[in-house]
């Protein structure tokens, strides 16, 4: 049978790898027992961690997803529901720079759009993907709670508002 999309939630990708092995090293374990302490339950924890996480791998892979349950003693499917409902957690690898631009009403009738389709001309990718020398990764995201400020590109935690082609053009230039 021919592979799945990776998008497929029944894909092989999406999948642990059961010899594969992820854990914190002892800096992110310190932080993880950290975050533990900051809130009253486990459960609670689990933003955080899957933050954490994230700046440790760059995204959340299958094996990620249970080794955060295993920390937190909830199942793979509790956290993989909480990954793929907030579009801050990245469900695939990206590049250096995610490049993810707001396309919802505010953002789109600002020119988001311009914006997102410069990028993707630009960088000679499309929509979601990454670039070979994997420096750069464009999305589309939905709203990224800045509306007055639209249009609005994050980049990998910074929000860059009020964009245009033009300043995005001038803040690639700066992203070496
Ligand atoms: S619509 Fe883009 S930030 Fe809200």
């Amino acid at each position: 049978m021919a592979d799945l999309h990776p998008d497929n939630p029944y894909a092989k990708v999406r999948f642990p790898d059961r010899g594969k092995l992820v854990e914190f090293l002892p800096d992110a374990k310190k932080r993880f027992d950290h975050i533990l302490t900051r809130y009253p339950t486990k459960e609670a924890a689990l933003l955080p961690t899957l933050h954490l996480a994230q700046e440790e791998w760059g995204w959340i892979s299958p094996e990620v997803v249970h080794y955060v349950g295993s920390l937190l003693d909830l199942s793979p499917a509790t956290v993989f529901g909480v990954v793929s409902f907030y579009n801050m957690y990245n469900q695939k690898p990206v590049g250096k720079y995610h490049l993810q631009v707001c396309t919802n009403l505010s953002c789109m009738v600002t020119n988001a759009y311009d914006i997102y389709e410069h990028l993707c001309e630009k960088l000679g990718v499309n929509p979601g993907e990454t670039t070979g020398d994997g420096r750069y990764t464009v999305a589309e995201v939905e709203c990224l709670g800045s509306c007055g400020t639209a249009p609005v590109v994050q980049v990998n935690n910074d929000y860059h508002e009020n964009m245009d082609v033009r300043k995005m053009d001038e803040l690639l230039a700066k992203l070496k």
